[in-house]
């Protein structure tokens, strides 16, 4: 049976990365059929909105997408596209794998690790105001519920995954209530999983001893914000954002997409690392039970950057169209 997946290229690096994925399925002949839709500013000056209804209707339909960063304006400008399609289809988790592939140098050995964000409150809510003339005030929300689901995720995909301990990330010495109801929960539901092991790390001492000492990290759960920044420092303990994929999970509807952004220093000069990409689609493959796919990509990948056809930022000597065809010539 085939697949029908909703694509949204994305902008900057997006659109180019998109082609190398869609060229390396294509490759792999499996019966994938794409669904394209355009989300951000383009669509914007189309349809006057930046997330169209019909991006969200064709990823309801489909009940799995494959997606290209979308910048977000700084300080101004529409919602970000990213946190409005995570909130719209209620996608609770961004789960992001951090692990060393051989051939790519990083500071660190035996890096493997999964960071299991809380995708839909905390600090992303949107809701800021003006209270007087000079003060903002920003909301952030954290609601038992929201906490429950996230860290039931996190054990069951430890204890699913053979992984041994679960690390809840927060700052509730200064956010008692926020940070200690999640806190609390977490303390809660951690006796129902006899078999993982569970600590906790105040968000800034987790910062430091992720680049001290990543090795001692498996599962790590934390809200919203924490998440996006720790996903970017574990990125750097693996060889960059180039190479870290993702998923956006919930209840009816994945959405697979890489940790980074648009990366607009780089768009339009061929040289945007797709790895990170190829990565995300390899866990949309397995989420579609095609795990074969999935580990030929994985695979190919691993052989072409042993053979130093990757991209400048991963240290290879290719760009993004010929290490997308020797990773093509290595399934
Ligand atoms: P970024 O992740 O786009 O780039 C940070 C640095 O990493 C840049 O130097 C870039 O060249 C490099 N980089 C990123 N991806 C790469 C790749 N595949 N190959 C080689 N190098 C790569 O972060 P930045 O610059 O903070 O954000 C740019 C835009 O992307 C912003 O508008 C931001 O809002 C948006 N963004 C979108 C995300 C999404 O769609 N999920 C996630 C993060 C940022």
């Amino acid at each position: 049976m085939g697949h029908r997946v909703t694509l949204i290229p994305g902008e900057g690096i997006g659109p180019e990365i998109m082609r190398c994925v869609q060229q390396v399925i294509e490759a792999l002949q499996l019966n994938v059929e794409w669904e394209t839709t355009v989300a951000g500013q383009e669509a914007l000056a189309k349809t006057g909105r930046a997330l169209p209804e019909e991006v969200l209707d064709s990823l309801r339909r489909n009940r799995v997408g494959l997606k290209g960063p979308i910048g977000t304006p700084i300080g101004e400008g529409f919602v970000s596209v990213n946190v409005s399609i995570r909130k719209a289809l209620d996608l609770f988790v961004s789960l992001r794998p951090v692990k060393n592939r051989p051939g790519i140098a990083s500071r660190y050995e035996n890096v493997d690790l999964v960071i299991v964000r809380e995708n839909t409150e905390g600090m992303y809510s949107g809701l800021e105001h003006e209270v007087v003339p000079g003060v903002v005030e920003s909301l952030k929300i954290i609601s038992r519920p929201a906490c429950e689901r996230i860290v039931d995720f996190a054990f069951k995909f430890a204890r699913d995954h053979g992984r041994k301990k679960v690390t809840a990330v927060h700052k509730a010495n200064i956010m008692k209530m926020s940070d200690g109801l999640f806190l609390e929960v977490a303390r809660g539901i951690a006796p129902n999983y006899p078999g993982i092991s569970y600590d906790e790390r105040i968000v800034d001492a987790a910062a430091m001893k992720l680049v001290r000492y990543p090795e001692r990290y498996d599962v790590l759960v934390m809200e919203n914000l924490y998440g996006d920044i720790l996903s970017d420092v574990a990125a750097g303990l693996v060889g960059g954002l180039g190479v870290v994929p993702g998923a956006n999970l919930g209840k009816d509807c994945a959405v697979f997409e890489a940790v980074h952004g648009s990366a607009p220093d780089i768009a339009g000069k061929g040289i945007a690392n797709p790895m990170a990409m190829l990565l995300s689609a390899a866990m949309m493959l397995r989420h579609l039970n095609e795990t074969d796919g999935a580990e030929r990509v994985e695979r190919a990948i691993d052989l072409a950057i042993a053979d130093g056809k990757a991209t400048p930022d991963i240290g290879g000597l290719g760009n993004t169209a010929s290490f997308t065809q020797a990773i093509i010539e290595r399934l």
